[in-house]
């Protein structure tokens, strides 16, 4: 038979990949304005003293991380016991992995042979010490006037009845279930019903398309599909129910069924007489939920059961299925919870994001509950009906802790301070940021205006992949920098490394990479192991490669310089450029497309899309137009490109390849620091493409 092909193509691929990779750069390039508030910052520093936080200065940091890093078997197994409940104990031994991809296939093992529930632990654990009366959500609607409350035994009620039903129409163990919502609590306890009974959720944002929705759903084959009829965001009611009914067709067309659809009702949205149900496939949560009993057993999880699939944008190819598994994610997600919120039981705790990325899974749906934290819903934007409308929840609910995305606080701070300072925000203890590099321009009206500078910030670093905080200060342990998420949280062990792969130590910049294991790695792509390791273990042998570039300051503190792949941050949404590309090309008047992010000031960045029309077709606005509504229709509004740049030719290589760089130059109007384009096949594409771009 011959001797079968090397297991690990690692080697070629290293090659491809890093010739694809960005050079790090410092942050001071993005513009002129943010240099000078960059340099200033590396030297100020603000140091806050919290007094029921949990670490309370370095030298208690420094001593647990040495220890995490140096027994990570022991050190997590202690928390986890202690904080827990395991049906089955964790064994003594129960952690292993291998990130070398050159010593064999990658894997991570937490917590191996102890056997949990997540669902159990985030609910009937607090209602069985007593705590069922004490509100689990708060929620707020779109529209002021509009919110409710659920206590934690009325969320484990519902999530019960829901995890009834599902089993019910035949949903087992491991079957994926997709969650098609937007941010009502009827949301996180659909996760929650899935994970009471080992079913795998996947939950997709509800801005993505049909078409996205459609994908999603057919590579994890859920069967079963949640969702709701309508939303209002702002002024704008949005029919979530025809974008489902839509992606289900659209999944039909690619041979996978889905057979059930379960249906909540948002009658502020829209009436349920005017909402379309297919017979026979269509249910109402209003109709079917009740009927069920409010208990149901649960289903106990070996702590490497896989938890959820979330699909996440790479460099290349389509959106990754990343795969989460329950006990190492219960911990992580929890633990940094509890450390960086410096939280309590009891707190009041708002997370602005949306279920439908990481951070509503880890910090809306799964850290809070097991921490027992109240935490406050929002169905709405912080925009609306006025700029004040976040500090207006945050003094209605005295929220403690608050967590954003710093597009947010551009956004708000552009509107000015009065919308702030009209309300009490005397309650609030922690803010949060995350998502996106946040500027120190930022950074201290967040500190300033927003926590009257009594609020320590806490800049978390980490991503879809890796399941919860990685870089982040401790609220009042040590001094936070404005701009740097500073220092690695537990079992964190990041690493900067050159282009060679060599590990850089000291003051330096580079590649930042992970090496070693923590509980929350991600596991695997789903359905695509192979993909899981050239993209993440690779590239940098021995360690996981985050894609970002970072700096080390003299203090050891962490600056994230953002992504060096061909990956955008727009509004804190993740957004591959080759996803875009592919949406564009899709239009039948479209030749080529090269898409590049660039500086925006509200957004972080903006898409820029380089557009090459056929032979014979002439630009145009409602091209334009056509063009922008391609990618609408196949990702989401919010992925739809801010500048079309008519392009009669790209900068390409002879070999073919484009040069980005020269693109990322033109769109950022940095045009003299153009570099080398003597390798450009045709020189004089440069030309045309800044006279068609202007000044
Ligand atoms: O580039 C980093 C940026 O967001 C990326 C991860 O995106 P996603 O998987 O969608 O998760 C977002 C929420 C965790 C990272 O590779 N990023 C995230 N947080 C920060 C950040 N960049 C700088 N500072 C942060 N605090």
């Amino acid at each position: 038979r011959g001797s079968p092909p090397p297991r690990n193509p690692a080697n070629q691929l290293t090659q491809r990949q890093l010739t694809n990779l960005r050079a790090p750069r410092r942050r001071e390039a993005r513009s002129a304005h943010v240099t000078s508030a960059i340099k200033a910052s590396d030297h100020a520093e603000i140091k806050h003293s919290v007094s029921d936080a949990h670490v309370q200065d370095q030298e208690q940091y420094a001593e647990m991380y040495a220890r995490s890093l140096e027994d990570p078997n022991g050190f997590w197994r202690d928390l986890a016991m202690q904080d827990f409940h395991w049906e089955t104990p964790i064994p003594e031994q129960h952690h292993s992995y291998n990130f070398d991809v050159r010593k064999g296939p990658v894997f991570t093992e937490w917590f191996k042979g102890g056997k949990t529930n997540i669902a159990y632990n985030c609910l009937d654990r607090h209602v069985g010490d007593g705590h069922g009366a004490q509100p689990c959500f708060l929620f707020e609607g779109n529209d002021v006037g509009v919110d409710g409350a659920m206590s934690y035994q009325q969320v484990l009620e519902e999530v019960c009845r829901v995890a009834n039903f599902l089993r019910s129409v035949g949903v087992k163990k491991g079957d994926s279930v997709a969650i098609y919502m937007p941010m009502v609590c009827e949301l996180p306890i659909a996760m929650l019903a899935c994970a009471r009974i080992g079913a795998v959720h996947s939950v997709v944002f509800g801005g993505f398309s049909s078409d996205a929705l459609a994908s999603r759903i057919e590579d994890c084959k859920a069967r079963v599909l949640l969702t709701c009829n309508a939303v209002k965001r702002g002024p704008k009611v949005i029919n979530l129910k025809q974008i489902a009914d839509r992606g289900c067709e659209v999944a039909v067309e690619q041979g996978f069924n889905v057979e059930h659809v379960l249906v909540y009702a948002n009658d502020s949205a829209e009436s349920r007489e005017d909402t379309h149900m297919v017979p026979g496939r269509d249910a109402f949560w209003q109709d079917v939920i009740p009927q069920q009993a409010s208990t149901a057993e649960v289903e106990w999880m070996d702590s490497e059961d896989t938890l959820f699939y979330l699909y996440t944008s790479g460099s290349t190819g389509k959106p990754k299925g990343v795969v989460h598994s329950t006990g190492g994610f219960m911990t992580y997600a929890a633990t940094t919870f509890k450390y960086v919120f410096a939280a309590q039981p009891g707190d009041v705790y708002w997370c602005t994001a949306d279920c439908g990325w990481i951070t509503g899974h880890s910090y809306m749906t799964y850290g809070p509950l097991l921490n027992r934290a109240t935490q406050v819903v929002f169905e709405g934007v912080p925009t609306y009906p006025d700029a004040g409308r976040c500090w207006q929840i945050v003094d209605k609910y005295q929220v403690k802790q608050f967590y954003t995305a710093p597009t947010a606080i551009r956004s708000l701070m552009r509107s000015g301070a009065e919308w702030v300072t009209k309300y009490d925000r005397s309650s609030l203890r922690v803010l949060g940021s995350v998502g996106e590099p946040i500027n120190p321009e930022a950074w201290r009206w967040y500190h300033e205006v927003v926590g009257d500078g009594r609020c320590p910030i806490v800049d978390t670093w980490w991503q879809t992949e890796t399941g919860g905080h990685m870089i982040t200060p401790l609220p009042g342990a040590w001094s936070e920098k404005p701009g740097s998420a500073s220092l690695p949280f537990f079992g964190v062990k990041p690493v900067l490394v050159d282009e060679k792969g060599q590990e850089l130590e000291g003051e330096a910049e580079g590649y930042l990479c992970i090496s070693q294991s923590w509980p929350s790695n991600i596991r695997t792509v789903y359905r695509d192991h192979e993909r899981y390791e050239t993209t993440y273990f690779a590239p940098f042998p021995g360690t996981y490669f985050t894609g970002d570039g970072a700096r080390r300051d003299s203090d050891g503190y962490y600056w994230i310089t953002g992504r060096v792949d061909d990956v955008i941050n727009v509004s804190g949404h993740r957004i591959g450029t080759a996803e875009v590309e592919s949406a564009l090309v899709a239009h039948p008047q479209c030749a080529e497309a090269a898409v590049v992010g660039y500086e925006h000031p509200v957004k972080g960045q903006g898409i820029w899309a380089y557009v090459t029309l056929m032979e014979g077709v002439d630009s145009s606005d409602s091209l334009r137009k056509e063009l922008v509504m391609s990618v609408r229709s196949q990702i989401g509004a919010f992925a739809a490109p801010d500048v079309i740049h008519w392009a009669p030719g790209l900068p390409k290589t002879r070999s073919g390849k484009i040069m980005r760089r020269v693109l990322r130059k033109i769109a950022s109007f940095e045009e003299d620091q153009l570099g080398d384009t003597s390798t450009l096949a045709d020189p004089g594409v440069v030309a045309s493409l800044l006279e068609l771009r202007g000044k």
